[in-house]
């Protein structure tokens, strides 16, 4: 069942081209217009929406960090992300006007699901994203989006994570087009961007061999820190996951713009610091920022390992190890950069003679709050 793998974590892993390009496949009808699996909100109701609130647990709720960047940019909408497990128990502020998006692989998390009854009980729309036909989650939300990720078996997640990303921006040029934020022509600019994803996620998994190589090599780590900014901050925060939860080390994510009110004390010679440095194009890139604290880190004496694209130059100088990914438009990055994370994080696992599919304390779906 395998498939010659050592593990269904790295099989999952491996799937993940195919787990994004199966997501985006069939959403459009006759007239080119996104659509839904299930939709049960008037349209009007979907145009008059004033606030989208994003809830989630764990790796889900990054995911739904990576939404509010695509969103707020997309659709002019504001976008909140809120753990699932916080927001249902500090009184939120949602009413008729507010839209919920509930993000569940399993589509059975207790703490997500008492979330979305408790936003429905108030007024609010639920359009739940969810990689499990007919669970409870979807079953109770207004709308459906599923993420075609296939069964994902190793209880950490990997490939329904890519899933959930780009079934937000699914969601998010679906809302655009409806409510006449972009044009016809912008929305399939970016679906066919969009659409070229899963080749350059596979054009990563081909070169990823000096990023096993580093997993083993750095088995005996007790602390590693990851860096990110813009979209690529929730990737810092997964990668550092995938580590606490795989390695059972010591990893935090932090986004690299508050390095200097704070993190920056904990960094100390050799310390391993992945860095994921965003597109050095766009109007407003922090690029140039990014590269800075990459500086500023290894004059401290950090290992500094840098996740940037093809033809960066600019973190040449400052980088111990480079790990190139393709370019991609800015906002579609995660999908990318994401990758070598989680084949790290598991490979350093499987160097410390771990279980990676099933690690110790966790279960795949937490069906109790
Ligand atoms: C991390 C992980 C968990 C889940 C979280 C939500 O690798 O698997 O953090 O993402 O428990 O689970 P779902 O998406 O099933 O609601």
């Amino acid at each position: 069942e395998k498939g010659g793998y050592p593990n269904f974590m790295m099989k999952e892993i491996e799937e993940q081209p195919r787990a994004v390009a199966d997501t985006l496949l069939g959403r459009t009808d006759a007239n080119g217009h996104l659509v839904l699996d299930e939709l049960r909100i008037d349209e009007a109701v979907l145009r008059s929406v004033d606030k989208i609130v994003v809830i989630a647990c764990g790796t889900a709720s990054y995911a739904g960090q990576v939404a509010k960047y695509a969103i707020e940019h997309w659709c002019r909408v504001p976008t909140e992300v809120e753990l699932a497990s916080e927001f249902r128990y500090r009184d939120p502020v949602v009413n008729e006007k507010t839209l919920v998006v509930a993000i569940s692989q399993s589509g059975e998390t207790m703490d997500t699901l008492m979330a979305v009854r408790h936003a429905r009980e108030q007024g609010a729309k639920v359009v739940a994203i969810c990689n499990t036909h007919g669970s409870t989650i979807p079953r109770e939300s207004d709308a459906v989006i599923y993420t075609h990720a296939g069964p994902e078996i190793a209880v950490a997640s990997t490939k329904a994570f890519l899933a959930q990303i780009t079934a937000c921006y699914l969601l998010g040029l679906y809302l655009a087009q409806l409510r006449g934020n972009k044009y016809e022509d912008e929305v399939r600019e970016l679906l066919r961007l969009l659409a070229e994803v899963p080749d350059q996620i596979q054009q990563v998994l081909d070169g990823i061999e000096p990023v096993r190589a580093l997993g083993r090599e750095m088995a005996s780590a007790k602390v590693v820190l990851f860096l990110g900014r813009h979209v690529g901050f929730p990737v810092a925060l997964e990668g550092a996951l995938k580590l606490k939860e795989l390695a059972y080390i010591h990893a935090e994510g932090f986004a690299a713009g508050e390095l200097k009110h704070g993190p920056i004390a904990l960094i100390e010679e050799g310390l391993p610091v992945f860095v994921v440095v965003p597109s050095p194009r766009g109007r407003d890139s922090v690029h140039g920022k990014v590269v800075s604290n990459i500086q500023e880190i290894r004059a401290r004496g950090a290992r500094t390992i840098v996740i940037a694209e093809e033809g960066d130059d600019d973190v040449v100088p400052y980088a111990d190890t480079i790990i190139r990914v393709p370019r991609t438009p800015t906002l579609l990055a995660p999908l990318v950069t994401t990758v070598p994370l989680q084949v790290f994080a598991c490979e350093l696992a499987m160097a410390k003679g771990l279980d990676v599919d099933q690690p110790r304390n966790l279960a795949k779906s937490v069906t109790v709050e």
